[in-house]
């Protein structure tokens, strides 16, 4: 696991949880004093154990930590990496190109072994996406708050229509992207 997914899992948990929650989190892990760079590759264990961990400490459970997670990273994310991202994206178009233009490209920069997740991302008609994750990480829950955090970031909404639950790890949500104010209105 890429270390810029755990660096960015630390400050969630300070700034959610307040500064001494991460060595608690890492002692809970069994990975006391460990430190995480974005520039290294670490085991995907200890992502998982700092998971567990937070499920315990915070009484949440994972796939909502991981979604708020994957909501909260997305604008660091993108500060980060801005010069992969053309000017002129929106955030259909940014979705449809997770996979191709930004996962295999940061995550193979650093490890051509790495084995960033599948996320296909397709438009079945406009603004209505359906999104396919597999990856053996089983961490579907963090690519559906991405995709709230790229609508977020591009001034929109995304809402969940549906949730499918493939097989194994792999699953496929129907999410719609819209202006921001035309959700309010469908909501009223
Ligand atoms: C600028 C935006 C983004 C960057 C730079 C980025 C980068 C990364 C990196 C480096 C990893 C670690 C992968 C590995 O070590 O194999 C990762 C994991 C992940 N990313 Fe992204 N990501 C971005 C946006 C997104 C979006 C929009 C989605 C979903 C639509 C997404 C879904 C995931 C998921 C689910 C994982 C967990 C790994 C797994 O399940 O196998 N990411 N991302």
């Amino acid at each position: 696991m890429h270390g810029v997914i755990i660096s960015n899992l630390k400050k969630y948990v300070e700034e959610k949880l307040g500064e001494e929650a991460w060595d608690t989190l890492r002692d809970k892990a069994g990975l006391p004093g460990k430190a995480f760079i974005p520039i290294s590759m670490y085991p995907d264990s200890d992502l998982e154990d700092l998971l567990a961990a937070a499920v315990e400490v915070t009484g949440q459970g994972r796939d909502e930590i991981l979604k708020d997670f994957g909501a909260w990273v997305i604008p660091p994310l993108m500060k980060m990496y801005r010069s992969f991202i053309p000017d002129d994206w929106d955030a259909v178009t940014f979705l449809k190109n997770i996979d191709d233009r930004i996962h295999e490209r940061v995550v193979r920069m650093k490890d051509a072994n790495a084995k960033p997740p599948h996320i296909n991302v397709s438009e079945i008609s406009p603004g209505l996406l359906e999104v396919e994750y597999q990856s053996h990480r089983d961490m579907s829950y963090l690519a559906l708050g991405c995709v709230y955090g790229v609508a977020e970031y591009y001034g929109q909404k995304a809402a969940l229509m549906e949730e499918k639950r493939v097989v194994g790890t792999h699953r496929t949500f129907i999410m719609r992207i819209s202006a921001a104010e035309q959700t309010q209105r469908d909501a009223v």
